[in-house]
């Protein structure tokens, strides 16, 4: 794969790529209770970073995660929300999460989300009992311990 600095410009229509179901894509699936499905549009490696779309189906709900680097998104159908916000996304929505942002994501309503999402970083799920599903290495694993941590005590606070 050609690196991003050598390119000049890039252009991708994401029309071409198919959709894959994102319990089928390991490494990228944050999503478990529901059906999900991907476009994985380009990546640049040497930043950990992943250019999206996603379609979320009625009834999704995420596992609870933590980003480790920061997230950008961009709703383009449907409607959705994190659980631990206030605020709601719909057509049109921009959304940014700085690096070490913890959420679970619920499609609302009975249309499916399509949104796409710029990620940097790993994500770390946590299990409904608070478990670290998945953590890629012992720094990821540590940094999930402590972010969960300072969750559960601004939680406690509400
Ligand atoms: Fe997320």
């Amino acid at each position: 794969m050609t690196a991003a600095s050598e390119i000049e410009t890039l252009h991708i229509n994401a029309d071409d790529i198919d959709w894959f179901d994102l319990s089928e894509m390991g490494d990228l699936s944050p999503i478990m209770n529901g059906r999900a499905e991907v476009k994985r549009i380009w990546e640049i490696p040497e930043q950990n970073r992943v250019f999206s779309l996603f379609r979320m189906w009625p009834g999704l709900v995420s596992n609870r995660h933590l980003h480790l680097g920061a997230v950008t998104g961009l709703t383009v159908s449907g409607t959705w929300h994190y659980l631990e916000y206030d605020w709601t996304a719909g057509p049109g929505s921009f959304i940014y999460e700085p690096a070490g942002s913890i959420h679970t994501l619920e499609v609302l309503g009975d249309e499916p989300v399509i949104a796409y999402f710029d990620l940097t970083g790993n994500v770390v799920n946590f299990g409904a009992d608070g478990t670290i599903l998945d953590a890629k290495t012992d720094e990821d694993r540590r940094a999930a311990e402590e972010a969960d941590r300072i969750w559960r005590e601004e939680l406690a606070r509400r």
